[in-house]
């Protein structure tokens, strides 16, 4: 059985201590988890190692929001996956759209960071996702399967297993609009569709795949009531404890 995920990201928000008491604050709500529920903070680098401590006892995970797509050496600035790896870190984000558009992150480079990840036991939560010129052109399914086979077609299926997708339309990022439950729903269905068709139903009825794009505790519950919806990809809401905590709860048993 698939897992369902609320995911935070925090992008490049927030210093130690609204960090700390972010976190303090969901803890202290000592929500309850079903076996297949998970919840995950990808935090900014310098508080990795203090999250994944303070997370610990909850049985939450910490990602990373990023890795370098270069095993080790001379590459001033970035994060191995194998550093992540070292200090215990489960997840990492691969791919978010703003990645993609400020760091001319390509198909390919994604594919090496997903490899890379893989090869050190992270599960990579992988981004794709149209902008608002493509849907508007009616070309989405095209532009998101083409994200998928540049960036995972390589995978065997065992390893496509250990990976998670989430789909995030720019056009909702940031922008406090969501796509419809009905929308998601649709291209969650496509996603899986592509899928099946690469490595087969049972696998792709396996995998995990998040909604992002201006998740709300108002809108939650009924963008992850959607089959096809396993949860989701939360950024500027999950900066709001009482926000996060009505999203993790909006998750399906
Ligand atoms: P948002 O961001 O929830 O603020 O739209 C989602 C994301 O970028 O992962």
């Amino acid at each position: 059985m698939r897992q369902q995920i609320a995911a935070a990201n925090w992008k490049m928000n927030l210093g130690l201590d609204g960090a700390k008491s972010l976190l303090s604050d969901i803890l202290k709500e000592d929500i309850a988890l079903a076996e297949q529920q998970q919840v995950i903070f990808a935090v900014p680098f310098p508080y990795l190692m203090l999250a994944n401590e303070q997370v610990q006892k909850a049985g939450y995970a910490i990602a990373a929001q990023n890795c370098s797509n270069k095993k080790s050496g001379a590459y001033t600035g970035e994060t191995s996956v194998e550093m992540l790896q070292s200090i215990g870190i489960r997840y990492c984000i691969v791919g978010h759209s703003e990645r993609r558009e400020y760091y001319h992150e390509t198909n390919q480079i994604l594919k090496e960071k997903v490899d890379l990840c893989l090869e050190q036991g992270l599960v990579p939560i992988f981004c794709c996702g149209e902008a608002l010129e493509i849907r508007e052109k009616g070309t989405e399914n095209d532009f998101v399967r083409g994200q998928l086979e540049e960036s995972l077609f390589h995978l065997t299926a065992e390893q496509l297993k250990k990976i998670v997708i989430a789909y995030e339309p720019i056009w909702a990022i940031g922008t406090g609009k969501t796509a419809t439950a009905e929308q998601a729903q649709q291209m969650h269905a496509f996603i899986r569709s592509v899928l099946a068709g690469k490595w087969g139903q049972n696998v792709a009825d396996d995998i995990t795949i998040l909604y992002g794009g201006s998740v709300k505790a108002s809108n939650a519950q009924e963008l992850f009531s959607s089959p096809d919806v396993d949860g989701g990809l939360v950024g500027g809401a999950s900066l709001n404890a009482p926000e996060f905590i009505a999203i993790i709860k909006a998750l399906k048993k």
